[in-house]
């Protein structure tokens, strides 16, 4: 988006201090439905207009990388009936997203274990996923099956893999190595980590990545977050004063 179209407040603040990743937790889909006497899908299902609104403004203000936390290795404990709209949802996103995704010049890549996953919403996943590999633009990261600890968990198996068969001496197991064998691997760590919904914690979401991440929580559910609210996030977080353990920003 060139600087004369871009909003008053966004204009205002110069683009080195914009976030060049910007992780999101897409929180409060049920609390936005149960407050509206709808069953919890209703929320989930306008949720995913949030994704493509979010996904296209985000690729519009050329944000390099956006991480979308769709569905975490704890939900699972849900109630099956949840899960099977959920993974149709999945399904419906992979197939009914393919033009914007494509449009947008988005790469899309998935950031989760492919386990449980059913193998009718893995084949739509991996054909958007396929079909978007050349694009060049921002890349959409969708966290699917996803839990921070197990993403270590699997990190340190592969190190630990390259290890015993000398690939990798332990002397080179550093923060940079292990970096590379996350699930994120190649990517910024996030600038910012945004959440909705008012909750105050992080969900095992991305542990390692965010360490200097900037926190910012709303109170609007997922369905009623928007690009202004995202705009907002953004001013903000120009203007905190990152200081990664020194004295200045
Ligand atoms: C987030 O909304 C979407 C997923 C976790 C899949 P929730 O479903 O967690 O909504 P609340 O937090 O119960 O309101
Ligand atoms: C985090 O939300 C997971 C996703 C947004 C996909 P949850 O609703 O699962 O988090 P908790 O249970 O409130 O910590
Ligand atoms: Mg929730």
């Amino acid at each position: 988006m060139s600087a004369e179209c871009l909003p008053a407040n966004l204009a205002s603040v110069p683009r080195e201090r914009w976030p060049r990743h910007i992780a999101i937790i897409m929180d409060g889909n049920g609390r936005w439905a149960q407050r509206r006497d709808l069953p919890r899908i209703e929320g989930h299902r306008l949720g995913v207009e949030t994704v493509r609104k979010i996904t296209e403004e985000c690729a519009n203000l050329e944000i390099e990388q956006l991480t979308l936390y769709c569905l975490s290795s704890e939900n699972w404990k849900r109630p099956p009936q949840e899960i099977d709209f959920l993974m149709h949802l999945l399904e419906q996103y992979m197939i009914g997203e393919r033009t914007t995704i494509m449009d947008n010049n988005l790469r899309v890549r998935m950031v989760g274990r492919r386990d449980s996953i059913p193998s009718q919403v893995l084949r739509e996943l991996d054909e958007t996923v396929a079909m978007s590999r050349s694009n060049q633009g921002m890349w959409l990261n969708l966290a699917i099956n996803y839990g921070s600890r197990a993403e270590i968990v699997d990190a340190v198996q592969e190190i630990a893999r390259k290890v015993a068969s000398e690939e990798l001496k332990i002397e080179q197991i550093d923060e940079q190595a292990i970096s590379d064998h996350l699930y994120t691997a190649g990517n910024h760590d996030p600038d910012l980590l945004l959440r909705t919904a008012g909750e105050m914690r992080v969900s095992n979401f991305l542990l390692w990545q965010i360490s200097y991440a900037e926190i910012w929580v709303t109170e609007k559910c997922w369905p009623e977050f928007d690009e202004l609210t995202l705009h907002e996030a953004i001013v903000d977080f120009a203007q905190r004063n990152r200081k990664f353990g020194g004295l200045n920003g």
